[in-house]
This record gives structure tokens, C-alpha cells and sequence, in this order.
């Protein structure tokens, strides 16, 4: 969602503001801000457009890049009015001397925002952020950290913000609350944003702010407090992400590059994950007592979207390996549905950003109820990582398309990776078979790799499907994950409406839908119930609806009911899916393409969903 960027430093700060800005587009956005002061005037000019960067960009160059080493910019994805230039961020307060971008939601703006015009402030725009600048202004007492701390003892809901004043030239203030705010420590600099990606260019020294925690950061020294004041002792972490990976590096998308860089990101997530010796699962970071996880009743797992899928297949996992029974909840219904979780349910939250606050307050309800919390995420030093009890790192790399793929691998890696090591530990499965399971876990990147030379085969297919309006997606077993997910990502990247199915219920109602200008996507590799889906393939052969069939190389079951026949390389069928899911990711990109969608950032999407 919205992006946010500071810095206080040697460098140009409008230049430095801009090339981050362009950094955060990948989160979703609709317009854009700067305010940058100049020490040697004391002055700040401000520069906002209701539309994308490159707009800004344009307008910056018509009043002569602003000069200054102090400043913050800002991608705001609108919520609390339209994307207007009143309404884009950075907000001022009636002296036009304090500047504000915000992320997240002041919950009580209404009545902050009458109390503030009842004393005479003038509040133009329609956001709820606006009035923070003006509460700032009211305690401003010479010490904008002080300003900025008081003012926000009287704000609830979720923020993630910096501020400038004019008359403290050399000062940036940061704070944030259930919304991910990070700094970046250079060299006599510090830079602030909503994410590591834009900081990695600059420093791999990152300071983690903690909840409620403000930051005054004065060139390079940065002094953390908390909102009574107290001196916190900052949390510092190295990123070992490389500014590289963060760059589309020749391909026309991030999306398409991350799907081909899906066997790398796999080798990172498997690395020292199988003990050499042993052949077995080793899970370092998991910081929940062996006998804990040994002895858990339930496993429930949380998560949303995409990941909510690899949470699915997770459960799935954990029950046929370690024979616990699982669930997967909606992050966004389970705070809410008086969950039965205590000490003996391990709640597994997957997310990769670890930001999504839907998943972020799943977390915080498990833990209010006791359970042992294991997170699942790809960002180091994000909120979920901090609030669970244990961490499993996808290792995945930086994951900038909106569209989620090299991510959605590396979830269902890890959670045959859990499911192993739960198995292990309850003696669930002979060792032999652990360890068998676990050297074919070790081949999936190859197999994957084997999986991407179907890329021209789906490129043309695409061209011939570019024209659609609907699909169906159907699979069985533990491919019923793939077929969810096959149909959101096209319905996310290209906007063709389209239903993903366990094959067995299409005939339950969805099958009403078939006609000759609905393909099925069937995915019919090896599985236990292969013969029940070719059947399920026939049924959609009578009513005329063409099929796309993902099958295992040299085991087409299919004659010609098919189309188009995808050949992927053989896999067991608890593992299949992260093999089977790359077509499907292949042909919803190029779809896309044909259809001349804005692939890495779809409409009205956003990479981290930081609201509920
Ligand atoms: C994936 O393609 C989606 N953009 C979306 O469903 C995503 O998976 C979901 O919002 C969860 O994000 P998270 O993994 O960062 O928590």
C-alpha cells in the first residue's frame, strides 16, 4: 500500500527521494508527494501530483529540483478521500512549517479533526492523516520529537510516519504503530521507509522500530524513544538482500523474472534445511521447544491470498505427514471467530511480507490465547517475525511484483519442510520415509526449472486465450491448492474472471458455466485420484468447454480430450504442486501480457496490505 520514504544526509535529498519513490511503486499506489527542506533558507517546498511517480517527476523538473539535504516522499494508496493533490501526502499544519506523510489509518480523526478546527486550524484536505501535522503543531514546544510524541499519545489506530520542520534543518522524526516503518544507518545518513526494498540500494543496516517506538534520526545518529519518552535500545539487523534482485535485470516484469528466478529462491529456502549427515529437517530460528511441538493437538494455520493457499497445503501437508490435525483460517475472519486455539495449538502464520495486518492481529489473537505462534515469512525484521514465537525465513529474495509466485513456492516448501520435522518429532513416519521425502524436497528446484521450458508452449497458448472471459481451474488432492491458485493469479494480473475447483464439485453447480468459450485448466498429474479427475475432464468434454491439461511428462491420461496438453517433470503428489502451479503462473502472465494489463502492479492491488 502506501510507500514512504526519508532521509536526512550529505546527499541531494530530491533526487535520492525520487529514485525511492520509484523503488516503492511495486506496493500499489495512486499518487504521489515530496516536501523537501532547505537548511540554508530554512524553508521547505512542497511537490504533490495526483498521479503516478513519473508525473511528480515532471513536475519537480518544472520548478527546478528542489534543494535540500532533509526530506520525504510519499506513494499514497488512497483510503480517506480520492487521489487528488490536496489529498496526497506530505500533509502541513497551518504554519506550513511542519511536514507529515503517514501511512495506516487515524482512527479517531473525526473527532481529533473537530477539536482541532474548534481551535482555529484549517484542515483543506478530506484525509484523516491531515490532522496529525496540526496535533504536532499544537504541542510544539521548540523539540519536534517531543511535538511529535505528544501528539501522538492522543492518536489511535495504525501509523507509520515521518516528519520535518522547517526549524530544525538537520531533523527527521520517525514513529510508527501497527504499520512497518524501518531506518537505514549509513554513513553520516539515515534514510526512513516502509521497506527494506528501497533502503537496500543505500545500506544493509537496518534498525527495526518497535511498536509505538519514535525515532529522531539527526544525519547518522538516530535516538529511539518510546511514547513516554523512555530511551529504547534500537534493534539493529544486517539484510543480506542484494540491491540487484530488487531490479527487473533485463525482463520486461518483476513478475516474469521472479518466475524464472523460482528455482534459486527455492536452493535458498532449502539451504541447511536437510542435515547432510542425518538426511533430516533442520529448522533453525523455530525457538519453540521441541517437546512443545511434539506435543500439540492442532495445528491452525492463518494467512491471506496466495499465502492463505500455501496455507492449505501446509495443513495438508502436517496431517498426511504428521498426522496432526490442521485447518487454515482466513487471517481477516480469525480474530473474530472466537478461535479454539490455547497452549497445545501451534498456529503457523504465512505471510511474505510479514506486514499484512489481517495476519498481523491473527497473530496477536493466537498469542492472547496462549498458542505457541510459528511464523512463515520472507521479510526479516518485519512485525509478524517480531510478534511470533518462532520464524521459518523463506529466503526467497526480494518478491516486488504485487502478483505472488516465487513467494508461493517458497510457503509450500517450508510447510512440507514443517510438516517433516513435526512428523520427526512425533515418530509419525519411519525415518527411512522422512528422510526419502525430505531428498525429494532437495529436487524441487530442478524440477521446477523443468517446469519453465513449457514458457514458449504457454506463450502461444496465451495468445490463443488472450480473448477470454472466464476460466474454470479444477485439480484434486493436494493439487486443489494449485488450482486456487492458478485462477487468482489470473483473475489478479490479467482481470479475466476465473473460479479455481476441487474437479470433484464442479458437477455440484459450477459446471452450469461451462461453454465452449470457458477453458478448464485441469491439473491431472500422478496422483491418487488421477482416474477420478480424467473423469471429471470427461464431463467437461461433453459440455463442450475446451481443456488445458497440466499432466506428468509422459503420462498424458487424457487422448484427445484435451487441447493442450502441459507436460510438467514427475513429482510425488504432496510435493506437486509447487511444480504444477508454474504453468499456471506462466500462462496467467501472458495472458496479461496479450491482454496489455499493468502485470507488476494490477488495479486497485496493493504487495502489502497493511489495513484490515
Ligand atoms: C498474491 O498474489 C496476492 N497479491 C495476495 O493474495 C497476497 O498473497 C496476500 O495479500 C498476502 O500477502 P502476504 O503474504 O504479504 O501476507
Amino acid at each position: 500500500m502506501c510507500g514512504i520514504i526519508g532521509y536526512t544526509g550529505p546527499r541531494a535529498a530530491t533526487p535520492l527521494l525520487l529514485e525511492s519513490l520509484r523503488r516503492l511503486e511495486y506496493r500499489g499506489y495512486d499518487s504521489a508527494g515530496v516536501a523537501v527542506l532547505d537548511a540554508m533558507t530554512t524553508s521547505v517546498t512542497v511537490v504533490k501530483s495526483e498521479r503516478k511517480v513519473d508525473e511528480l517527476a515532471r513536475k519537480l523538473d518544472e520548478v527546478g529540483m528542489p534543494a535540500g539535504h532533509v526530506g520525504i516522499g510519499h506513494t499514497r494508496w488512497a483510503t480517506h478521500g480520492r487521489p487528488t493533490v490536496l489529498n496526497a501526502h506530505p500533509h502541513m499544519d497551518c504554519t506550513g512549517r511542519i511536514h507529515l506523510i503517514h501511512n495506516g489509518i487515524i482512527e479517531n480523526y473525526r473527532e481529533l479533526r473537530a477539536q482541532l478546527e474548534a481551535k482555529g486550524h484549517e484542515l483543506p484536505s478530506e484525509t484523516d492523516t491531515e490532522v496529525v501535522p496540526h496535533l504536532i503543531e499544537d504541542c510544539y514546544r521548540g523539540n519536534l520529537e517531543s511535538a511529535v510524541r505528544h501528539a501522538l499519545s492522543r492518536v489511535d489506530g495504525a501509523y507509520a510516519l515521518v516528519v520535518i520542520h522547517a526549524d530544525e534543518p538537520d531533523t527527521v522524526v520517525a514513529a510508527r504503530l501497527n504499520a512497518p516503518l524501518v531506518l537505514g544507518l549509513g554513513n553520516a545518513e539515515t534514510f526512513i521507509s516502509s521497506d527494506i526494498t528501497a533502503l537496500i540500494p543505500y545500506t544493509k543496516r537496518v534498525m527495526v522500530l518497535g511498536e509505538g517506538e519514535v525515532a529522531e534520526a539527526r544525519a547518522g545518529v538516530v535516538t529511539v524513544r518510546s511514547l513516554d519518552g523512555t530511551v529504547v535500545e534500537p534493534r539493529i539487523i544486517t539484510v543480506d538482500w542484494d540491491a540487484e534482485q530488487a531490479q527487473r535485470g533485463g525482463y520486461p516484469h518483476f513478475m516474469l523474472k521472479e518466475i524464472h528466478e523460482q528455482p534459486q529462491a527455492l536452493r535458498q529456502t532449502l539451504r541447511d534445511r536437510v542435515d547432510p549427515d542425518t538426511g533430516l529437517v533442520r529448522l533453525a530460528g523455530l525457538e519453540i521447544d521441541d517437546g512443545v511441538l511434539a506435543g500439540v493437538r492442532e495445528v491452525h494455520v492463518v494467512a491471506c491470498g496466495t499465502a492463505y493457499y500455501a496455507g492449505m497445503a501446509t495443513a495438508h501437508a502436517i496431517e498426511t505427514l504428521a498426522r496432526i490435525p490442521a485447518r487454515v483460517s482466513a487471517a481477516s475472519e480469525f480474530r473474530y471467530a472466537d478461535p479454539l486455539v490455547d497452549a497445545t495449538t501451534l498456529v503457523v502464520a504465512i505471510s511474505q511480507s510479514g506486514e499484512t495486518a489481517d495476519t498481523l492481529a491473527a497473530v496477536r489473537e493466537a498469542r492472547r490465547r496462549g498458542a505457541p505462534v510459528l511464523a512463515v515469512t520472507n521479510v526479516v525484521g518485519s512485525a509478524i517475525n517480531h510478534e511470533a514465537d518462532g520464524v521459518i525465513l523463506m529466503q526467497a529474495g526480494p518478491e516486488i511484483a504485487v502478483a505472488s509466485t516465487k513467494c508461493f513456492l517458497a510457503q509450500l516448501v517450508c510447510g512440507v519442510l514443517l510438516a517433516l520435522y513435526l512428523a520427526e518429532l512425533r515418530s509419525a513416519l519411519p525415518v527411512e520415509e522422512l528422510r526419502a521425502l525430505a531428498a525429494e524436497t532437495l529436487e524441487l528446484p530442478d524440477k521446477v526449472e523443468g517446469a519453465l521450458q513449457l514458457e514458449p508452449q504457454v506463450a502461444e497458448l496465451a495468445q490463443r486465450l488472450a480473448h477470454l472471459r472466464n476460466a474454470m481451474y479444477i485439480g484434486r488432492g493436494a493439487n486443489v491448492v494449485t488450482a486456487f491458485e492458478g485462477a487468482l493469479k489470473l483473475k489478479e494480473v490479467s482481470y479475466v474472471h476465473a473460479e479455481g475447483y476441487a474437479a470433484g464439485e464442479l458437477k455440484h453447480g459450477p459446471i452450469a458455466l461451462l461453454d465452449p468459450d470457458t477453458p478448464v485448466v485441469a491439473v491431472a498429474t500422478r496422483s491418487a485420484t488421477l482416474a477420478k479427475t480424467v473423469s471429471n475432464v470427461q464431463e467437461v468434454n461433453a459440455r463442450m468447454a475446451p481443456v488445458v491439461a497440466v499432466v506428468t511428462a509422459g503420462e498424458n491420461p487424457f487422448d484427445d480430450m484435451a487441447a493442450d496438453i502441459l507436460e510438467v517433470p514427475a513429482v510425488r503428489e504432496l510435493l506437486s504442486p509447487v511444480v504444477n502451479v508454474v504453468p499456471l503462473q506462466l500462462l496467467a502472465y501472458h495472458i496479461a501480457v496479450q491482454r496489455g494489463c499493468d502485470v507488476d502492479q494490477p488495479r486497485n492491488l496493493a504487495k502489502s496490505v497493511t489495513v484490515e
